[in-house]
């Protein structure tokens, strides 16, 4: 356990297509109920016993993470837990401008900033609601003045929907120090009606990025990597998330802590396993670190290989209960 991604809350103001659909998460929907959800201190007490089996990075996550109320307050609180040598932040953007600066000055290392589309419509068509895109990108602005960089650009391809935005992105962000990151639309969840057809194999999203940039091959930063990395033409770095086509779950170190204190041991889980229960009974560090260690060492997840093999799991979570 290498990674921690912990979601702190699972709502949203985006409705994305391939994420939170509106027709399913709408008015009615029942996200958690404020009780469930752990607080602060619950949250840096589990990061902190998770540092002691192996965690050094941890990445705050949704729904929209920017929605949390504070949010800055436990990312300071994150960065005085021992062993934590960085934390980084997945936010839709939308929110960022009023709140880069602070989160920069919390301490936060890292921020990745979703943005599928640079035409409106794609844009509006893929997010679900008719927030204007400049939204986001005078967010990035902020996070950029704020003094974040390299900041890393996430977009979802979708077959027939916006692949030609990967040349578009390619184009707006050459010469910068952005890392782009293109990922395969992925069947998590059971809402976004996934289907094999919907996919832009990550081979066909670098020949499309090739004929904006020279992609050249990078190494991975570390074991088990999600993106593979390519140097841009100028100089800068683009990655591609291929996790349905060339899956990389034999190095995963990925734990995902819910936000209402579920540990999922894999992004395609049926179910996480409570640790709010126990925490909230007293439980002390020691038998949190046991239950833990003991979910981990048993822990025999490879969906991403096993997808079109196994036969298909009846219920998955929620990416916006796990976060990605
Ligand atoms: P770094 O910490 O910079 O390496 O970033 P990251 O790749 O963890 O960041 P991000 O949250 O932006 O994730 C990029 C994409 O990869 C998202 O679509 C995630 O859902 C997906 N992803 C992350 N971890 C996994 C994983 O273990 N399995 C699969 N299948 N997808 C993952
Ligand atoms: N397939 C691929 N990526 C997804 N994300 C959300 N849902 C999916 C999906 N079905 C992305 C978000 C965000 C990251 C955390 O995960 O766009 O960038
Ligand atoms: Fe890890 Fe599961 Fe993703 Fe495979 S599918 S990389 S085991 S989270």
């Amino acid at each position: 356990m290498r990674d921690l991604r912990i979601s702190v809350t699972d709502r949203c103001n985006f409705r994305c297509t391939y994420c939170m659909p509106r027709e399913v998460f709408g008015p009615n929907y029942a996200f958690l109920p404020r009780a469930d959800i752990l607080s602060f201190e619950e949250i840096a007490r589990i990061a902190s016993i998770c540092c002691t089996l192996g965690v050094e990075k941890v990445r705050l996550t949704g729904g929209e993470p920017l929605l949390r109320r504070d949010l800055p307050r436990l990312i300071e609180m994150l960065g005085r837990v021992a062993g934590i040598s960085d934390i980084a932040l997945t936010t839709n953007g939308s929110l960022l401008a009023k709140s880069a600066t602070d989160l920069r000055l919390a301490g936060l290392h890292r921020l990745t900033v979703s943005v599928d589309a640079l035409n409106e419509e794609i844009f509006t068509a893929m997010n679900g609601t008719d927030l204007p895109l400049r939204l986001v990108l005078d967010g990035i602005d902020a996070a950029l003045s704020a003094g974040f960089s390299p900041i890393k650009i996430n977009a979802v391809i979708k077959r027939g929907v916006n692949e030609d935005q990967i040349g578009a992105l390619a184009k707006r962000f050459a010469g910068s120090a952005f890392i782009l990151r293109f990922i395969e639309y992925m069947d998590v969840g059971n809402t976004n009606g996934w289907q094999l057809d919907d996919l832009t194999p990550a081979r066909e999203i670098a020949e499309r990025m090739a004929e904006f940039t020279p992609l050249e091959p990078m190494p991975a930063n570390y074991s088990g990597e999600v993106a593979k990395r390519y140097r841009r033409g100028d100089g800068g770095e683009a990655g591609i998330v291929s996790s349905v086509s060339q899956p990389f779950c034999r190095q995963c170190t990925r734990a995902r802590l819910s936000a209402d204190g579920r540990l999922f041991t894999c992004l395609f889980a049926g179910d996480g396993h409570d640790l709010r229960g126990p925490l909230r009974a007293g439980a002390s560090d020691a038998d949190l670190r046991a239950l833990i260690e003991r979910i981990w060492t048993r822990r025999d997840d490879r969906y991403s290989e096993l997808r079109f093999d196994a036969p298909k799991q009846a219920r998955k979570a929620e990416m916006s209960l796990l976060g990605g």
